[in-house]
C-alpha cells in the first residue's frame, strides 16, 4: 500500500485524528432546542412576492427588506399557513385535512470532524412516510404506482398518495444576495414545477440553459442566474452561471429522505442556482424502471426477505427498502408475476453512493408520531458545490418539511433563520461544541 492510501485508510477509520462523535451517543439533553414554526406557503413566489397582489409589500420585497420585518407578530407563521393551507389564490389544489403549520424542534452541535443537526416534528400520520412510488403489474406492463397529493389523479381518487417524507435545509454563507433577508423564496418561482404558469414540454425543449445542462424542466434557481430574476425562460449563459458557482453564489441543499436515503444512513447533497442539483460523484439512490424495457432492474431477495414483492395491503406495515447490496436481486422476468405485484420504484445504496453527493450522513427513528433526524455534515468540506462549515461561522438557513405523501411546493417551510458554529456574534440556533 502507498503511504498516501494508508494516510487516507487510517483517516478514514478515524486513526490518527481526533475522533468524530458517534451521533447515537450525543447526549441532546445537554444541547439547547429552538423551536422554529414552518409554514405552509402555497404558490407564494419569488414573483407573487414582488407583485401589487402581496398587499403593499412589493416595493419593500423589491428593495430586499427581510420577510420578517413584516411579519413578525408572534403567530405570524401559524396564521399564514393555517390560512394558505385552505385553499385560495396562492393554492388551487388544496389538500384535504392537511395541517398548515409545523413546529421543528432545532438542536445543533459540532466536533472537530462534523456538525451534528438535530430535528424533530410531528407526522401529520400515524406511520412513519418511509414508504414511496412502486413500479406495479397490472398483467401486462409494469407502471409507477402512487403519486404526490397535489397531483390531479391523486386528488380526484384515481390513484393513491404515496411520497416519502424529506426534511431539507438550505444553506448560504453568505455569499447569496437576498438570501439573509428573504431565504428559500429567492429559489420559488413561478414556471417551476406545480407553480403558476408552469412550464410546458416545448417550452423547456426550446430553453437554450436547461438545454445546456440537459434538463427537460424547470426547478428551484437563484435570480441571478437569469438575465430577468423573474422569469425562468432567460438563463444567462452556462460560462456566466459557472463564475457565480466560482465565486459561492450557490446554496447548499441537504435532503434527507425516509426512503430514498435513510435506509443506507444518509442524506443526501444537492446545491441550488441555474437549477436544484445533485452535488458532483453519485446519489444513494437510483430509478428502478428500465428505461429501455420499463421492467424492474431488482427485485427483492426473498432468501433474505422472504417476498421477491409486495402488494398495496402489505404498504406501511413494514419497511419497504430496495437496498442493492443488502436485501435486492437482479430481476427475473420470468417469476410468474401476478397482476398488483410492487416493487419499489427507487433502489438504495450506500456503496454506490460517490464523491461531493455522498458527504452527509444521517440516523433517524420514527416513534410516537414523531421523526427524530440526526443529520452528520462534515466540516470544512472543499467541494465546488459545497458550503464548507467552519468553527467560529455563522450561516443562514432555511428548513423545510415534506410531510404525508407530498413533493414540490406542499411542503411547510421556515422564514430564514441563522446557524452559529461557536461564533462569538449571536445566532438563532447555536451550535454546542461536543467535549
Ligand atoms: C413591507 C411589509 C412586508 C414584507 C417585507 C413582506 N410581507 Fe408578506 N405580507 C405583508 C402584508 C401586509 C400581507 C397581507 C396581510 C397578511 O396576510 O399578513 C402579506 C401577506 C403575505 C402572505 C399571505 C398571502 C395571503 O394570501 O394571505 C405571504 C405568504 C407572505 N406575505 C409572505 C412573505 C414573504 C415570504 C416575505 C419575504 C420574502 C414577505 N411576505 C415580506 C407584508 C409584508
Amino acid at each position: 500500500m502507498k503511504k498516501t492510501a494508508l494516510v487516507v485508510a487510517l483517516a478514514a477509520l478515524g486513526i490518527g485524528a481526533t475522533q468524530a462523535a458517534d451521533p447515537a451517543k450525543i447526549n441532546w439533553a445537554k444541547v439547547p432546542a429552538v423551536t422554529v414554526t414552518l409554514f405552509y406557503p402555497g404558490q407564494s413566489s419569488y414573483e407573487w412576492l414582488r407583485s401589487d397582489a402581496h398587499k403593499g409589500a412589493s416595493k419593500e420585497v423589491k428593495r430586499g427588506d427581510s420577510c420578517t420585518s413584516c411579519h413578525d407578530e408572534e403567530d405570524a407563521e401559524k396564521d399564514l399557513g393555517e390560512k394558505l393551507v385552505k385553499g385560495g389564490p396562492l393554492e388551487p389544489r388544496p389538500v384535504k385535512g392537511k395541517s398548515g403549520f409545523k413546529e421543528l424542534k432545532v438542536q445543533a452541535a459540532y466536533d472537530s470532524k462534523n456538525a451534528y443537526l438535530r430535528f424533530q416534528w410531528k407526522t401529520d400520520n400515524a406511520f412513519p412516510g418511509s414508504e414511496h412510488q412502486y413500479l406495479r403489474f397490472d398483467g401486462h406492463e409494469w407502471k409507477v404506482f402512487g403519486f404526490p397529493k397535489l397531483d390531479k389523479p391523486v386528488q380526484d381518487g384515481s390513484e393513491m398518495g404515496i411520497y416519502e417524507d424529506r426534511m431539507s435545509v438550505m444553506i448560504d454563507d453568505g455569499k447569496v444576495p437576498g438570501f439573509a433577508q428573504q431565504g428559500c423564496w429567492l429559489t420559488c418561482h413561478d414556471g417551476e414545477r406545480d407553480m403558476p404558469k408552469q412550464f410546458t414540454k416545448d417550452e423547456a425543449a426550446a430553453n437554450p440553459l436547461l438545454q445546456a445542462i440537459k434538463k427537460n424542466d424547470v426547478r428551484k434557481y437563484l435570480p441571478e442566474t437569469r438575465s430577468d430574476p423573474s422569469d425562468w425562460k432567460t438563463g444567462k449563459s452556462v460560462a456566466e452561471v459557472e463564475k457565480i458557482k466560482a465565486a459561492g453564489g450557490f446554496l447548499d441543499l441537504i435532503q434527507w429522505r425516509a426512503h430514498r436515503s435513510n435506509p443506507v444512513g444518509m442524506a443526501d447533497d444537492g446545491y441550488v442556482l441555474e437549477f436544484r442539483l445533485s452535488d458532483g460523484g453519485k446519489d444513494m439512490f437510483s430509478g428502478n424502471a428500465d428505461p429501455k424495457t420499463h421492467q424492474p432492474k431488482y427485485m427483492w431477495d426473498a432468501a433474505k426477505v422472504g417476498y421477491k414483492s409486495i402488494t398495496v395491503d402489505k404498504l406501511h406495515q413494514a419497511d419497504h427498502f430496495l437496498i442493492r447490496e443488502k436485501n435486492a436481486v437482479p430481476f427475473d422476468p420470468n417469476a410468474g408475476w401476478k397482476e398488483g405485484d410492487m416493487v419499489p420504484d427507487y433502489v438504495v445504496s450506500r456503496a454506490d453512493a460517490s464523491g461531493s453527493a455522498a458527504d452527509n450522513n444521517a440516523i433517524a427513528s420514527w416513534k410516537d408520531g414523531v421523526w427524530t433526524v440526526v443529520m452528520v455534515r462534515p466540516l470544512a468540506l472543499t467541494n465546488a458545490d459545497d458550503k464548507a462549515l467552519k468553527p467560529g461561522g455563522v450561516y443562514n438557513v432555511g428548513f423545510a418539511i415534506h410531510d404525508d405523501n407530498i413533493t414540490t411546493r406542499g411542503h411547510h417551510v421556515s422564514f430564514v433563520r441563522t446557524l452559529g458554529l461557536g461564533a462569538k456574534g449571536k445566532a438563532d440556533i447555536k451550535a454546542v461544541k461536543l467535549p
